[in-house]
C-alpha cells in the first residue's frame, strides 16, 4: 500500500490522445487494438492507469543499461531533490516559502509526494517520475538491446504498451510543477523541457 499519493499528471482525453499520437508514435509504429483500447480509456476514464508503489523499479534498475544517462540525470537537481526536505538544507528558499529551515521534512507526507518517486526508498525524481513506472516495460525480453536493434519498431511498442512515456508532456512535469509546491515558481514547458533533456 501507499502511505502518501504519487502525483499523477492530470490528462485530459483530448491531450492524451494528442500525445500519444505525436510521442509515443513518432517512431515506433503501434498496433491498431492498442489505439482501441486506449480510446476505450478515454471513454471510459483513466482510473486504472494510475501506478502503485509495486509498479516501480528505482533508477538502479535502469542505470544497468543506461549508464551514461544515470550518470548525467545524477548531477541534476532532480536527482538531489529529496536533498531540500533535509534539516538545514535550501534554508533561504525554505525562508522564502515560509517553512521551517531547521524542521525534518523528509517524512512529511505533504511533501514526499514530489521530492520521491512513487516511495520513499526513491528518493529524488527518477527516470520513472518522467518516463512512467517500469516494473513491465523495464523487463529483459521489452528492453533487450539484441532484440531492439533486430526489430526496433516491435520492441518499441511492447514497451510503450508496458508503460514507457517515450517523451514526456507538459502535464508530466505539471504534476510536481504546480502552486501545490511551496516554492512555486512559474513553470514554462517550452523553456524548462531543453533543460531535462539528457546530453547526446
Ligand atoms: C535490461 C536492460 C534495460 C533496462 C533494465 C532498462 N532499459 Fe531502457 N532500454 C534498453 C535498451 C536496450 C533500449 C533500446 C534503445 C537503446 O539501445 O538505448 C532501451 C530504450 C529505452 C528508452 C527509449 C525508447 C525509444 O527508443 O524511444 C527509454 C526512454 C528507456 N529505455 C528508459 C528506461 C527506464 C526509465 C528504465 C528503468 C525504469 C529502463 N529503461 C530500464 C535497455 C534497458
Ligand atoms: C525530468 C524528466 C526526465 C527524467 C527524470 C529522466 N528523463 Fe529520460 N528523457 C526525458 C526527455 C525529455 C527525453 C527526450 C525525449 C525526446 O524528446 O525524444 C528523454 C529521453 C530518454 C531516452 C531516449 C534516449 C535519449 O537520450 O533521448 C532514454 C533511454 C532515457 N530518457 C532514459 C532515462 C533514464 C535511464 C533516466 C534516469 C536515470 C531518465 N531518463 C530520467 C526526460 C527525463
Ligand atoms: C516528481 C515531481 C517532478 C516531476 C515529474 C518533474 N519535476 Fe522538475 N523538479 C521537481 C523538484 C522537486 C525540483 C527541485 C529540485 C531541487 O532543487 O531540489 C525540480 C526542479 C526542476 C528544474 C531545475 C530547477 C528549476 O526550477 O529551474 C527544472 C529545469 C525542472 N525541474 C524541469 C522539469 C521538467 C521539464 C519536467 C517534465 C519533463 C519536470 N521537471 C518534472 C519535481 C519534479
Ligand atoms: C506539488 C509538488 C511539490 C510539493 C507538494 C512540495 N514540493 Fe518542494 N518543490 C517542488 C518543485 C517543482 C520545486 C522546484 C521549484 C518550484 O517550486 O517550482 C520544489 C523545490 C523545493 C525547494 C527548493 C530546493 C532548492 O534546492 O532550492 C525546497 C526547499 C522544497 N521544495 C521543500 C519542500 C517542502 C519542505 C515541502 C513540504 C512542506 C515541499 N517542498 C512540497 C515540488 C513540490
Amino acid at each position: 500500500m501507499l502511505w502518501y499519493s504519487v502525483p499523477r499528471p492530470a490528462i485530459s482525453a483530448g491531450r492524451l490522445r494528442a500525445a500519444w499520437t505525436t510521442t509515443n508514435h513518432r517512431s515506433c509504429a503501434v498496433k491498431k487494438i492498442l489505439l482501441f483500447i486506449l480510446l476505450a480509456l478515454v471513454l471510459f476514464g483513466l482510473p486504472f492507469i494510475a501506478y502503485t508503489a509495486e509498479d516501480y523499479v528505482g533508477a538502479q534498475k535502469c542505470k544497468v543499461c543506461h549508464m551514461k544517462i544515470f550518470k548525467s540525470w545524477e548531477q541534476t537537481p532532480h536527482a538531489k531533490a529529496f536533498e531540500a526536505l533535509k534539516p538545514n538544507a535550501a534554508v533561504e528558499a525554505k525562508q522564502k516559502a515560509g517553512l521551517d529551515p531547521q524542521k525534518d521534512y523528509t517524512q512529511d507526507a505533504t511533501c514526499v509526494g514530489c521530492h520521491t518517486t512513487g516511495a520513499p526508498d526513491r528518493p529524488g525524481v527518477q527516470c520513472e517520475a518522467c518516463h512512467g513506472a517500469g516494473k513491465q516495460y523495464s523487463s529483459a525480453t521489452i528492453m533487450n538491446r539484441t532484440r531492439w536493434k533486430a526489430e526496433p519498431e516491435k520492441q518499441c511498442a511492447m514497451a510503450v504498451e508496458a508503460g514507457l512515456v517515450r517523451v514526456p508532456t507538459e502535464e508530466h512535469c505539471t504534476a510536481c510543477h504546480n502552486e501545490k509546491s511551496p516554492t512555486y515558481k512559474p513553470f514554462d514547458f517550452k523553456a524548462r523541457y531543453p533543460d531535462v533533456k539528457h546530453p547526446e
